[in-house]
């Protein structure tokens, strides 16, 4: 097998993916969206349509309100028992291997018109662990992702730790002394450190399953779903007694990747009951919208904007979409606050990595920060706190692991491990 030349470079992300090759001993990303380096790993199935919708054109179909099947955070399905689930699209039966594969086949065929020339290898990123502390479904997980670079019509791939990938790039800025890489995405965060010596010597990486869709689900749980029914009470049919809301509704209502299994009929029927018997019918007549409507993405997008907004200044997340002039107000302090866990998770994750490397957190002289969740002021602070001595630096937070893998597609053996 001769992968020279052949070798796409993918960094399929969990908000954001990317493709890119080596020209000249540099980077050179390819748009696959046209003035673009990145593209949303989004997708759309339009009611009736033959074709599958992808990137920013699926969330435009969306917002517009497009009858059809939105879906993001596809990376997160990775090496769980949603993977196999048939459902119709396209007038057939599809599972996500289905999806996946048909995005990253979308990907492939793209990268090949521009470059005008067939890439029959990918050297892809992953995480360093799709799933924390669970090593058998972190081996599904890979398994799974490489099954969907097959049905993408890839005759082999081989993979590189995100964070790895990102030293790669970075190594300029890197100077003398231990560099800590701290990606933080939409699903994973992922740590390495390294120094400079015959190349980017890596010490150890590690990682957790956090990254901005959690991020996003929490900010929900705690400042939206309250005006959508959490913890409103409920009747019951017989007597003068009351329960609150079941929670799991909600939960699953704040997570990307469930969102569409609440559309589900019996869902609906369930919270019709509950709209009946509650004691303020208010916040289960919004619920009742957002199921009725399929408004839980633009939920869940108002949430990821509030929070980027929230993270400049104190902001509100604006939830017009389902009705008008509703807001739920969000404090950087309250963004923060209802962050603590997550951030702490961040914390530790990193002091683990430190452990691996037989480093101490004062040993790191450089943090540089990759990944769109890593411009959150609440990480960025803890990792100053946790590395008192080390420099801050910020690489292009969303390009930086593609440029890594960019660069590695010009040697895919030496930079990429055969999946196990
Ligand atoms: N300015 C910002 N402040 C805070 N978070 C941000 C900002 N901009 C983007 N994000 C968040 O960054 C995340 C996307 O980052 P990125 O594109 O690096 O992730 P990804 O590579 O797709 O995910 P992963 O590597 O975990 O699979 C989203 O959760 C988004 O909400
Ligand atoms: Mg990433």
């Amino acid at each position: 097998m001769d992968w020279a030349g052949k070798t796409l470079g993918i960094d399929f992300g969990t908000s954001n993916s990317a493709a890119g090759v080596c020209v000249g001993g540099a980077p050179y990303l390819i748009p696959i969206e046209q003035g673009a380096q990145t593209l949303p790993t989004s997708v759309f199935f339009g009611a009736g349509s033959k074709e599958m919708a992808m990137g920013s054109v699926a969330n435009r179909a969306l917002i517009a309100g497009e009858e059809g099947r939105y879906m993001r955070a596809l990376k997160s399905v990775l090496g769980t028992s949603l993977m196999g689930e048939a459902r119709m699209f396209l007038g057939k039966s599809m599972t996500f291997y289905d999806i996946i594969g048909l995005f990253l086949a979308q990907v492939k065929a793209c990268a090949e018109v521009q470059c005008r020339q067939s890439f029959e290898y990918a050297l892809s990123g992953r995480p360093v662990r799709f799933h924390s502390a669970d090593p058998e479904r972190d081996a599904r997980a890979q398994a799974d992702l490489t099954e969907c670079y097959a049905r993408a019509g890839f005759k082999g791939v081989r993979y590189v730790f995100e964070p790895e990938a990102a030293a790669l790039a970075t190594q300029a800025q890197s100077g003398q002394g231990l560099s800590l890489i701290v990606d933080i995405g939409g699903g994973t965060s992922d740590f390495s450190v390294f120094r400079m010596g015959d190349g980017v010597e890596v010490l150890a990486s590690s990682g957790i399953r956090m990254g901005g869709t959690n991020f996003d689900k929490r900010l929900s749980v705690d400042h939206v779903m309250p005006l959508l029914g959490k913890g409103a009470l409920i009747r019951k049919e017989m007597g003068k007694e009351t329960l609150p809301t079941p929670n799991s509704m909600f939960q699953k209502l704040a997570t990307w990747e469930q969102i569409p299994f609440m559309y589900a009929g019996d869902v609906k029927r369930d919270v019709a009951r509950m709209q009946r018997l509650a004691v303020d019918p208010v916040p289960l007549d919004r619920l009742y919208t957002v199921l009725d409507m399929e408004l839980g993405h633009e939920v869940a997008f108002a949430v990821e904007a509030g929070k980027i907004r929230a993270n400049e200044a104190d902001a509100q997340i604006n939830l017009s979409v389902i009705h008008k002039g509703l807001g739920a107000p969000l404090s950087h302090a309250d963004m923060a606050a209802s962050l603590r866990e997550e951030v702490e998770e961040i914390r530790i994750g990193a002091l683990e990595t430190f452990k691996m490397a037989t480093c101490r957190a004062d040993d790191i002289t450089r943090i540089i920060f990759v990944g769109g969740s890593s411009l959150l002021k609440p990480v960025q602070e803890v990792m100053a706190q946790t590395c008192p001595s080390a420099e801050l630096a910020y690489a292009d937070a969303f390009t930086a692991v593609i440029d890594g893998l960019a660069l590695g597609s010009a040697d895919p053996m030496r930079y990429g491990r055969a999946p196990a």
